[in-house]
């Protein structure tokens, strides 16, 4: 699935005495199946890049491109409107701390959220909860457990499986020196995907 970022600027608090031009007329064009890094200091806007490619952030000028779906910066009322629901669904966002995100009650719930909220019926995200969960490698014991019960790595895994669960067709991962879960994180994307 291509993506193509178009003339992209992103200001964070536009209008405002804190308005700060993170992103300035940025393209790039990602061909379908590819790996990419962005690397670039501290501030340098990687993380607001990677946030216009689910639709997260809209630019404030220029475009985004994923496959079939644009999102264009917000000019008009209506555009407010835009659902960009499918495209979360199909770039998932693996953040640099995941396990700040968790929030049910249990682990088996909490990796269902995103299927469910994608569409799938009950069984049906149950099914794939259990398959992610699987994948991460978290034990069966722990899914009946409450998330914030567990380490900080098992949380990790659990925030992640959450992100593979909705089986996204771009997998963006969020992190700096930890080459390890960037890795892991890879090889069960490719799983999922077989
Ligand atoms: N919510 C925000 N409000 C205002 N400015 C922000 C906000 N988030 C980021 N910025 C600013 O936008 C710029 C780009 O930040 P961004 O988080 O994209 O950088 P980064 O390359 O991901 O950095 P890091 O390597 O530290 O994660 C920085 O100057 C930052 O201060
Ligand atoms: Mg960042």
């Amino acid at each position: 699935m291509p993506i193509s970022i178009e003339e992209v600027t992103y200001q964070y608090q536009l209008n405002t005495p804190f308005e700060r031009t993170a992103l300035r007329d940025v393209n790039v064009m990602i061909p379908s199946g590819a790996l990419v890094a962005f690397l670039g200091h501290t501030g340098s806007g990687k993380s607001t890049l990677v946030q216009h490619m689910n639709g997260l952030l809209r630019p404030t000028k220029g475009r985004v491109v994923v496959d079939d779906i644009e999102v264009r910066a917000i000019t008009k009322r209506r555009d407010k409107k835009q659902s960009l629901l499918p495209l979360r669904r199909r770039v998932g966002l693996v953040f640099q701390y995941p396990e700040h995100q968790l929030f049910e009650e249990t682990v088996e719930r909490d990796v269902m959220f995103g299927p469910r909220n994608f569409g799938a019926s009950e069984d049906e995200a149950k099914e794939r909860a259990h398959v992610a969960l699987r994948l991460v490698g978290l034990d069966e014991a722990l899914w009946s457990r409450s998330p914030f019960d567990l380490s900080g790595g098992q949380m990790r895994r659990v925030a992640i499986a959450g992100v593979l669960a909705s089986r996204p067709d771009v997998l963006v991962v969020m992190n700096r020196r930890q080459g390890s879960i960037r890795s892991d994180v890879a090889r069960c994307w490719r799983y999922s995907n077989d």
